[in-house]
């Protein structure tokens, strides 16, 4: 396996565990909390930095949750002094995830003088009845609003998270937010289809039968967002994000989400912040999914990591199999193997050939990609790929 990863790391994920409410179909690591409990969180989060400071030169940086733009002014500028001080700042792409009903001038400018220089604004719905049925804290005003200050404060790439096939949404709902988020000329989209995750009140309304799956409309909603979002100037580089601009074929578009490619790409990431999970000369290690586990064991000087674990070769190649088939490009031939070591024409030819077969993948003599079909279904399709 050729390690990728001999210097120092480049990507760094930072979970923020917090959000003003739940929201209904919403399984990320997060809840409602107070000031004092952030305040003990920013303080562990820092020592976790400095933990792992001295091996990361970061190119991309990504802040997610939870929602990291309900800490305040004061808990952002302690955790932007401390990276300025231990020499974190400078990232070619810093994005912060937000939710449109927490951004404010004063954090959007705090944020944007130290060098973030992307956000990624949780959209999901601009039809108000859904958003509140969704359980969101937002009107569809405050979206308009809240991308309206990010520009003021300078931001130059912006990314709106939508949702389809969320019950009670019509083709016509879908559409018209589609129109309306586009009509913002943000940079980036993505947009996933609802997933009813376990331990949420979505899933338990599924259960109880107050709500119903429709397949059909969900293939179709994903057809209308694929040419939707080419019709306004995006290109699609992945199963579900799309961005501007095109530039030469076989490239991506210049706003492509840089630090999610590295994990579609199998690039080494460290993880901070509880339930995160980093990758790591072929380590991967998981924080504890507890804010107060976490706190506790960096303020005893120990590590947060619940578990820690070391692939065989051939199946951390085959998971990065699986991650780069959702993107749009699929795998050139030369790049996974000077990734991987390993040639997927050699261990994985009849895997490629069931999908050619079956219409979902495209084989070339430069490499193999997932069909537009086959991109719908990559889930099923990548799990071919696993060792
Ligand atoms: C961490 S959230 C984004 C930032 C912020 N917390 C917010 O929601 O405004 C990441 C994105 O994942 C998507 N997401 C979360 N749960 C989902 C689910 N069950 N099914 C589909 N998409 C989901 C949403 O589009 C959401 O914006
Ligand atoms: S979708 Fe975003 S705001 Fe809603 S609960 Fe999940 S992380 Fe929090």
């Amino acid at each position: 396996m050729v390690e990728r990863s001999s210097g120092p790391i480049s990507s760094l994920y930072v979970h923020v565990p917090f959000c003003a409410q739940k929201c209904s179909y919403c399984a990320f690591f997060s809840e409602p909390s107070s000031g004092d409990v952030i305040n003990r969180y920013v303080d562990a989060l820092v020592r976790e930095m400095e933990s792992v400071s001295g091996d990361v030169k970061a190119e991309t940086i990504f802040f997610g949750g939870g929602t990291p733009s309900l800490l305040n002014l004061a808990q952002w500028e302690r955790i932007l002094k401390a990276m300025s001080r231990l020499n974190l700042l400078g990232a070619a792409e810093w994005t912060i995830e937000c939710n449109p009903a927490t951004v404010s001038l004063d954090k959007a400018r705090l944020l944007r003088d130290f060098g973030v220089n992307r956000v990624s604004m949780g959209v999901q719905s601009l039809n108000e009845a859904l958003l509140d049925r969704l359980g969101r804290i937002h009107s569809r005003e405050m979206v308009f609003k809240s991308f309206d200050i990010l520009r003021r404060a300078g931001f130059e790439n912006l990314n709106l998270d939508l949702m389809f096939a969320i019950p009670g949404q019509t083709m016509e709902i879908w559409r018209e937010t589609l129109r309306e988020a586009t009509a913002l000329q943000s940079e980036h989209l993505s947009s996933y289809e609802v997933i009813y995750e376990e331990d949420t009140a979505l899933f338990g309304q599924l259960q109880a039968g107050e709500v119903r799956e429709d397949e059909e409309l969900a293939c179709a909603m994903y057809e209308e967002l694929v040419s939707h979002a080419a019709g306004a100037g995006f290109v699609q580089y992945e199963i579900a994000n799309f961005a501007k601009t095109a530039g030469p074929s076989q490239t991506l578009p210049a706003f492509a989400c840089r630090h999610n490619v590295n994990y579609w790409r199998g690039g080494a990431f460290y993880g901070l912040g509880p339930s995160a999970t980093g990758y790591v000369r072929g380590v991967r290690t998981k924080n504890w999914s507890n804010t107060q586990l976490y706190c506790e064991q960096l303020e005893r000087g120990k590590q947060p990591a619940e578990s820690r674990e070391q692939l065989a070769p051939i199946a951390r190649a085959g998971e990065t199999a699986a991650f780069g088939l959702r993107m749009v490009q699929g795998w050139p031939f030369d790049h996974f193997q000077a990734v991987t070591g390993f040639d997927l024409r050699k261990d994985w030819t009849p895997d490629m050939t069931a999908l050619v077969n079956r219409g979902w993948g495209h084989l070339s003599p430069e490499g193999f990609k997932l069909t537009a079909d086959g991109l719908r279904f990559a889930d099923a399709a990548a799990q071919m790929f696993l060792r």
